[in-house]
């Protein structure tokens, strides 16, 4: 029988399950996949938490990016077979051997790019391509700030930004990831558990700030990555690892030099087919140029995901981790 990591309750990683679970026959549309890789993200971590509201309710496979091969295609779809090699980043159901997956979900996986690397990349990656050229278009001469520069978004978008032209910050919890963060396009580092950011920030720039701030960490960081903008500067909130930003008082945009927020989430930049491809393709192209460098630092086995949430939550991890099923 094929295996799955259900959880059955919101809770801390012991409510993840390893169980039998039936993936089913494709249907119209749609494929049945073997998966090689899961990519692991901290948007897992929220399903399980309850943070985010599980789209079909309880029980609920987690996990939200994956490659691994066709086994069987369902009536009309005509673009894929079996044993193609294929990536899919999807809100929940990845933690699992075997998924029916819509094929309008699925992008095929170039030669020269891992199984381990497409299911590390398809979350991360594509968000780093949103991030840095649409949500706000990184450009020569542009200074931005990324918090968690040496996380799995981090150092993919760290590389990406740089070659983009941008005088690069990151932030970091500790010294040896700010040393990793400096390897993958940074070109400032900053350990904010030990360093005030926004006077760093202030000092790096000679007081002129940055034109955007890219901000995952949420609660602690908030603030603070507002008084990092230039006047008119946008900061786009795209997580909470630190837990979430409580409501505030918009007036503050103004007082602060008439700056912009965003609050964007990457299955809005994808929901057209047209995006994803778009997307997916500016991203293998990084890889395969060798602008982009993914660093897969930790693997776990499918069945120990509750220690792999241990480690990303408890901020032990630097760059993708992935779950092997
Ligand atoms: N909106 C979107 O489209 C989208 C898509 C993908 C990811 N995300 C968000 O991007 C963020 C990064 O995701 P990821 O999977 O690549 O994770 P990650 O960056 O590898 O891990 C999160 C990092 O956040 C930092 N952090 C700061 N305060 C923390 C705290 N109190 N608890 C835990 N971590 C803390 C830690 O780095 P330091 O020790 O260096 O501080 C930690 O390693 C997450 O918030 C995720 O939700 C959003």
């Amino acid at each position: 029988m094929s295996k799955a990591i259900r959880i059955h309750t919101h809770g801390g990683p012991e409510v993840l399950v390893y169980e039998d679970a039936n993936p089913g026959r494709p249907g119209e549309g749609e494929v049945l996949m073997r998966q090689t890789a899961i990519g692991l993200n901290f948007l897992d971590a929220y399903y399980r938490s309850g943070l985010y509201p599980a789209p079909n309710g309880l029980p609920l496979i987690p996990g939200s990016e994956a490659a691994g091969i066709v086994v069987e295609v369902g009536p009309r779809v005509d673009w894929l077979k079996a044993g193609d090699r294929v990536a899919y980043t999807m809100p929940v159901g990845a933690y699992c051997e075997e998924r029916v997956v819509p094929a309008a979900r699925l992008v095929k996986v170039p030669d020269g790019v891992s199984d381990e690397q497409a299911a590390a990349l398809m979350l991360k990656g594509l968000t780093a391509e949103y991030l840095l050229r649409r949500t706000y278009g990184v450009k020569l001469g542009d200074t931005i700030l990324f918090h968690a520069a040496a996380g799995g978004v981090g150092l993919i978008a760290g590389q990406w930004a740089k070659h983009l032209g941008a005088t690069v910050i990151g932030t970091v919890g500790s010294d040896e990831k700010a040393a990793l963060a400096k390897k993958h396009g940074y070109d400032h580092v900053i350990n904010y558990r030990t360093t005030d950011f926004v006077a760093a920030v202030a000092e790096l720039t000679k007081g002129a700030k940055c034109d955007v701030v890219y901000d995952s960490v949420g609660v602690d960081t908030f603030n603070g990555s507002l008084d990092c903008l230039k006047p008119r500067g946008l900061l786009a909130l795209f997580g909470q690892s630190s837990g979430p930003v409580p409501p505030f008082n918009l007036g503050l945009l103004a007082q602060k030099g008439s700056l912009y927020i965003t609050r964007p989430t990457l299955f809005t930049y994808i929901a057209q087919r047209a995006d994803l491809e778009a997307a997916a393709e500016a991203l293998f192209s990084a890889v395969a140029s060798g602008v982009v460098d993914v660093q897969i630092n930790q693997r776990f086995a499918l069945a120990d995901a509750a220690k792999a949430h241990a480690a990303l939550e408890g901020r032990q991890t630097t760059g993708t981790t992935i779950l092997l099923p």
